[in-house]
């Protein structure tokens, strides 16, 4: 008993030291790869037309969300700006992604996406849960052998984690 306290009581010491893993690291690499093969060999302009169209739904279900994009011409989602926005966010949510293996680092990610976003004032959960959700439907459509549920897993806490100070 003594013995199965001091190994429990080293992993804890060595998951703290660490950091706690956002997902199983067999889900980490799922959803690596599932991202990696929608980035369509890096295909930057795929990536913000994609991005682009996911804020387009958005805005289109929640009016209100067109005024925050008001600096980087939200009223255009096909305007340079606006793609060059949603180029900066597929690369955001790459950057998470890709931080999967090493827990401290997304949280360091996390924590200072979440402080820009609740900066800007107005943006909701709500807006952020769209794009998840749409995300979810739409994605394994360019990737094979997506996995929903390796996907939820990692993906779920990153989003909860930047949309941890919105209301
Ligand atoms: C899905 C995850 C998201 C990620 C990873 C993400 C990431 C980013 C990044 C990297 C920037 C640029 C910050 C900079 O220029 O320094 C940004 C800006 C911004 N994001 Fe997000 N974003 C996400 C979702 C959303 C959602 C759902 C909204 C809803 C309203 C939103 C609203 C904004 C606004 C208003 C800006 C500032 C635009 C500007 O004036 O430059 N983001 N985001």
């Amino acid at each position: 008993m003594r013995r199965l306290i001091q190994i429990l009581l080293v992993a804890c010491a060595v998951a703290v030291a660490r950091g706690t893993m956002w997902c199983s690291l067999e889900d980490a690499n799922s959803v690596m790869d599932s991202f990696r093969q929608s980035r369509n060999g890096d295909n930057a302009i795929a990536a913000s037309k994609g991005f682009a169209a996911y804020f387009a739904g958005m805005m289109q279900k929640y009016p209100e969300t067109t005024a925050l994009f008001t600096y980087v011409n939200g009223a255009d989602v096909h305007s340079p700006e606006f793609r060059a926005h949603s180029l900066r966010v597929a690369i955001g949510i790459g950057i998470c992604i890709f931080a999967l293996h090493d827990p401290e680092v997304l949280t360091e990610i996390t924590s200072h996406l979440a402080a820009q976003h609740a900066a800007v004032g107005g943006i909701k959960v709500a807006y952020f849960d769209f794009i998840r959700q749409l995300m979810r439907a739409t994605f394994g459509q360019f990737v094979d052998n997506f996995n929903l549920d390796a996907w939820d897993n990692c993906f779920d806490p990153i989003i909860k984690a930047i949309t941890a100070r919105l209301d």
